[in-house]
């Protein structure tokens, strides 16, 4: 698939001379291949952020910045998002190629399988007061589940982990809602599909609750999660990496993963989003003022669900987002103001110069709270709905790493800028 070559980079400094190799992927992204630059020049290089590094050769993504591209393993996200369900293109993403009807029925049939956690998780999800955020919950239970589940590290185990995560995680998800807000937990029921039974497990008020999906609901969560399922090199993605990259097992990497999406400025600006919009709506719909704010350099505010590193024009996956919004809430008979507002507020960002200049976009935050507003999704719970999403990316990166002939622990260098070697000074003295 990479291409031979024989072109290379040439680093000069001082009196050293090197030749870099480079490689070529597929799409024609060329990287200066610096293993050896230390070795041979004692030097290494500085990126704050990462921004210029590629950390990995990978098979799984690939994204355009520039021409709003992204793909799994080849195929468009726009036909994905239109013709999929979510476990095929988990599938898809975690194995590499598309399954036959035989292979996803298979697949299926496990995750059903699998889609119990023990009895005795219920009493951790216990002993969390009310109103722990689920994320909290969700990266706890994720690490508890090993506990459970104490398989050695070891290759031949790695698709019962595999299942076992993408099965029960939807069970995690969903009980740590009903937690929430103290209704009994909803076994899964494996008459239902992946989607259907997780909303299952969520909305069905007890067990005698005559509770019935809505093929919309299901079509419009299909749809989330397959725009989120996978974006390669991430902050999560990598926190994977890094953490799986010591072989510890993929509990422990996929929970580290959750944690690291949390955070507003990834995962967690799904919520933040809808705080903002919720915040400005209150506030008289003043927009101008919160996009002044964003752009006065004195104040921390950011245009929540705005900006991306690498999509540079426009995030292919709030396109689709935008338009499922409109639809969703029409076929369900919704208005959402905070839709409108939304709407009104990408305009004038985008017809500032501010935005224009630094290329800031709407991303697949932004119009995503939305629709899980509409689905009866509480937006505390929507990080989660990212999580739940994006475990087969986590799980595809974690796997295609561990199966890399050029693995290594990862162990970045620093550039030491602190003091210089000093004697200890007595505490009296200090
Ligand atoms: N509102 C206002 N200004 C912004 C925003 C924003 N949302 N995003 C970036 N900028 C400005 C930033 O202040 C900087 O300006 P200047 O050059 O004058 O210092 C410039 O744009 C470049 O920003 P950056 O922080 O260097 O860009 P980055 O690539 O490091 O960060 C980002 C990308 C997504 C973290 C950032 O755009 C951001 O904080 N956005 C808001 C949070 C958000 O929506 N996150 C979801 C990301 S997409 C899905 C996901 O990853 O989960």
């Amino acid at each position: 698939m990479q291409q031979e070559n024989e072109e290379f980079a040439v680093l000069k400094f001082r009196d050293k001379e090197v030749n870099l190799p480079v490689i070529v992927g597929t799409e024609g992204e060329i990287a200066v291949d610096i293993q050896k630059l230390r070795s041979r020049t004692g030097l290494i290089t500085y990126d704050p952020g990462y921004g210029n590094t590629g950390s990995c050769k990978s098979t799984i993504t690939f994204i355009n910045g520039e021409e709003g591209i992204l793909r799994y393993r080849g195929y468009d996200i726009r036909e994905l998002a239109e013709k999929a369900s979510f476990t095929e293109v988990m599938y898809l993403i975690v194995f590499g190629k598309l399954p036959k009807e035989s292979e996803l029925k298979e697949f299926e049939h496990d995750l059903k399988e699998n889609a119990m956690i023990h009895e005795d998780m219920k009493k951790f999800f216990e002993g969390f007061p009310a109103n722990a955020h689920p994320m909290a919950v969700l990266s706890s239970m994720i690490t508890a589940l090993s506990t459970f589940h104490p398989i050695p590290d070891d290759p031949s185990h790695f698709r019962q982990d595999i299942i076992n995560l993408l099965a029960k995680v939807k069970t995690i998800a969903a009980y740590s809602y009903k937690k929430s807000i103290g209704q009994p937990y909803i076994y899964p029921d494996p008459n239902l599909d992946y989607v259907g039974d997780f909303l299952n497990m969520m909305f069905k008020k007890s067990p005698n609750d005559p509770y019935k999906v809505n093929p919309v609901i299901e079509k419009a969560l299909n749809k989330l999660l397959i725009l989120h399922a996978e974006h390669e090199q991430n902050c999560s993605a990598s926190t994977v990496r890094m953490v799986g990259s010591s072989k510890g097992n993929l509990y422990s990497a996929i929970s580290a993963g959750v944690s690291a999406l949390w955070g507003p400025l990834h995962g967690g600006a799904n919520q933040a989003v809808i705080e903002m919009l919720e915040q400005i709506h209150a506030d008289g719909d003043n927009i101008e003022k919160y996009v002044e704010m964003a752009k006065d350099p004195n104040s921390d505010f950011r245009l929540m669900g705005f900006g991306h590193r690498v999509y540079k024009n426009f995030d292919p996956r709030a396109l689709i987002l935008k338009q499922a919004a409109d639809d969703i809430l029409n076929e369900l008979g919704l208005q959402d103001p905070l839709l409108d507002l939304a709407k009104r507020l990408e305009e004038v960002a985008l017809n500032d110069e501010y935005f224009i200049k630094r290329r800031l976009y709407p991303n697949v935050d932004f119009y995503s709270g939305i629709i899980y507003r509409a689905l009866g999704i509480p937006k505390e719970m929507f990080t989660v709905m990212f999580a739940l999403g994006r475990l087969p990316g986590w799980i595809a990166q974690w796997k295609e790493m561990r199966e890399d002939p050029d693995f290594r622990i990862h162990r970045p260098r620093q550039i030491y800028i602190g003091e210089t070697e000093r004697p200890f000074v007595p505490i009296s003295q200090r």
